[in-house]
């Protein structure tokens, strides 16, 4: 039997940051023909934009690259993690707010800042909420996005290969 590992990126609305990286992360799981032993999705820690497409800034973006947005908005609940393999914070706000979900102890292999699988990242963790930015904010979370996801896949093979063992 295949196992599947399943991973959640997590934002504040779940219309900006975490779409973008479950479309440019589903995009690059398909390319590897992982998309049935890979589960991918997104949510945030507020319930403000709960069934809101992503936002058009961002679509547009992700556009301009070949990637199309599809989710909608969904807010994380605690019970979640239960059935969860990684749960990817976007920044240290987001990943408090998970923190206070759930016991440390039940977290600590499966809850990560995002940026920690970035090879860039130089000490910051954050990707930058370009909510009430300008344009150039979503560009810069694209390119974040972009050069992270290839390492959160190289994990969660990793963790698959594990659960074969
Ligand atoms: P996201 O961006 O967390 O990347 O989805 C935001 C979206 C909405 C708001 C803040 C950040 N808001 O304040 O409504």
């Amino acid at each position: 039997m295949n196992s599947t590992v399943e991973v959640c990126f997590v934002c504040l609305g779940n219309i900006c940051r975490s779409p973008l990286a479950q479309g440019v992360f589903t995009a690059l799981v398909r390319k590897e023909g992982l998309q049935d032993r890979i589960i991918i999705s997104s949510a945030g820690v507020s319930h403000w934009h709960v069934g809101s497409p992503p936002d058009a800034r961002m679509q547009q973006t992700a556009r301009s690259h070949g990637i199309q947005l599809n989710s909608r908005g969904r807010q994380f609940q605690g019970s979640d993690f239960k059935r969860m393999d990684l749960v990817l914070a976007m920044d240290h706000s987001n990943l408090s707010a998970l923190q206070q979900m759930r016991p440390m102890a039940e977290l600590h292999d499966k809850l990560f800042l995002f940026r920690s699988f970035d090879p860039q990242h130089n000490n910051d963790l954050e990707v930058p909420d370009p909510y009430y930015g300008g344009g150039k904010g979503f560009e810069v979370v694209y390119q974040i996005v972009e050069r992270t996801c290839p390492n959160v896949l190289k994990h969660l093979k990793t963790r698959l290969a594990k659960k074969h063992e």
